[in-house]
């Protein structure tokens, strides 16, 4: 006699465990880093036409965006090492295959300009005569001021932020076409709770 249960083990289940949002460490990062790099480009646009005169008026905000930036270079990094240690939800299922290569895509080189702003505005600070000072302490200097470097790399800064306010209006419309047409609750998967 034969036991069914030993000789013939049903089949294991299946453990599928969709994942359907981001997780919560994912959430809060995305929405702080959207608020203050937002803040920070419209600063960065704001004091770039700023007067020299009072001295250090102008400087000073140049100083506070200098060391907001820093803080997110580094709030960054973190997202970026969660981001590739974690899972992330799998793309709309309604979505067409090539709405998903320009959703990946965009997020790539979201990702890209995220890192090449605060890499390109520190190493242009650090070729200036004026030291970079994270809230009013001068941060050791990396190189002799070179002007020359210091312009090109202003002009790389000022490049990266062009392009990564266009990619930042696609991804908005892209958010508004899904949450007003098509309704698929993307909205929700970048949204806290369940
Ligand atoms: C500076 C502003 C922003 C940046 C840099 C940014 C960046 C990103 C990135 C890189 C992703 C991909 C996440 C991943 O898979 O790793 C993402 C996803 C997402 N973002 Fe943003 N975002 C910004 C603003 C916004 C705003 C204002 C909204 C809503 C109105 C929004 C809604 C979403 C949603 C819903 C997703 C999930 C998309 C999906 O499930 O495929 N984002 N964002
Ligand atoms: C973290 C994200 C950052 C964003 C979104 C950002 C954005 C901007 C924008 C939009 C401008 C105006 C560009 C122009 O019209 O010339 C600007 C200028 C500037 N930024 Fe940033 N920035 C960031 C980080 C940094 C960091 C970390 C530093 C330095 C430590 C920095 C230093 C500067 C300087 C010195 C300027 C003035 C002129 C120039 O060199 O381009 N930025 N930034």
């Amino acid at each position: 006699m034969t036991n069914d249960n030993i000789d013939n083990p049903p089949p294991p289940q299946a453990v599928t465990h969709e994942q359907h949002q981001y997780d919560r460490m994912m959430v809060v990062l995305h929405w702080v880093l959207a608020l203050a790099l937002i803040a920070q480009w419209a600063l960065g646009n704001w004091m770039v036409d700023l007067p020299k005169e009072p001295p250090g008026y102008r400087a000073g905000w140049f100083n506070l965006h200098k060391s907001l930036g820093l803080v997110m270079g580094l709030v960054i990094l973190w997202r970026l090492g969660w981001r590739v240690t974690h899972s992330v939800p799998a793309p709309v299922a309604t979505s067409a295959l090539w709405q998903r290569a320009v959703s990946k895509l965009n997020h790539g080189l979201l990702y890209l300009c995220m890192l090449a702003l605060p890499i390109s505005g520190f190493l242009g600070s650090s070729f200036s005569a004026y030291p970079v000072k994270f809230f009013g302490v001068a941060l050791p200097r990396l190189f002799e001021p070179q002007p020359d470097m210091k312009s090109m790399l202003a002009e790389v800064h000022e490049t990266v932020a062009f392009v990564f306010a266009a990619l930042v209006a696609l991804h908005l419309l892209a958010v508004v076409w899904h949450v007003m047409f098509k309704r698929d609750g993307l909205l929700k998967r970048m949204m806290w709770g369940s």
